[in-house]
């Protein structure tokens, strides 16, 4: 009950946003230190321990979303999106997700989620399923994603399973967080996303049937 209502609590006033502004985008990158290389000591190769900021030149890229909860001064959390057209998948994805053995990948607009990451007095909240959902409906409202990928420590996977992300290959190493499982959520998979109560049927649901 006491979860309940503070996660309630979290959703209403932790609103999800699109970081729009510098300053938003060094908030992140300041908390992304504060939870990569200080919380879980991460040895990562884009952190600059000088500023303590974990950045890099893919954050700046045209193609790069990054959302976030909380005030932009202090972000609660945030999550990385890297969009892309139909067949136009940047190199380093295409590869990490195996896209070529993925049939008909380079048909549809998809995504890739990274960074994912919240301060820990809202983890377990419903505002990490509603930053999410945010970026979820976004992606497809926009740029008409139809594939939203990212990976997971295998020891993530079944926060990530319960949410409707499907694993699909092999596991990848990861110079910065280890192995890495990749997972996906189709816009095609709605049953199933609606069978695990997922946010992304939530935040799909409604936009795909007017597309019918
Ligand atoms: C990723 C994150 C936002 C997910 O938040 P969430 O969906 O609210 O899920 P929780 O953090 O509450 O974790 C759910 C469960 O998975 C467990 N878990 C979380 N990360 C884990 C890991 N790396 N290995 C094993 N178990 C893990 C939690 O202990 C929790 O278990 P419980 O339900 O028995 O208490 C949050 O865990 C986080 O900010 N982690 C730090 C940053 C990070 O590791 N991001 C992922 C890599 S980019």
């Amino acid at each position: 009950m006491l979860h309940q209502i503070v996660s309630h609590i979290a959703r209403r006033w932790q609103p999800a946003r699109l970081a729009t502004t510098p300053a938003e985008r060094r908030a992140i990158a300041r908390l992304r230190y504060q939870i990569y290389v200080e919380e879980q000591g991460d040895a990562r190769p884009d952190a600059d321990h000088h500023a303590r900021v974990v950045w890099s030149s893919i954050d700046d890229e045209a193609g790069t979303l990054h959302y976030y909860a909380g005030s932009p001064e202090r972000p609660a959390g945030s999550l990385r999106v890297r969009v892309w057209a139909a067949g136009r998948a940047p190199a380093d994805v295409r590869e990490r997700y195996g896209l070529a053995r993925i049939p008909g990948a380079d048909r549809v607009a998809g995504c890739d989620n990274t960074f994912l990451m919240f301060r820990r007095s809202l983890r377990g909240t419903a505002a990490v399923a509603a930053m999410l959902s945010t970026a979820a409906r976004d992606v497809v409202d926009r740029f008409g994603c139809h594939l939203v990928f990212a990976t997971c420590s295998p020891g993530q996977l079944p926060i990530y399973q319960a949410r409707g992300f499907r694993t699909y290959a092999w596991a990848i190493a990861d110079r910065s967080f280890g192995l890495q499982v990749p997972i996906v959520g189709a816009t095609f998979d709605l049953d199933h996303l609606k069978r695990v109560g997922s946010h992304l049927w939530r935040a799909w649901a409604r936009h795909l049937r007017r597309e019918e």
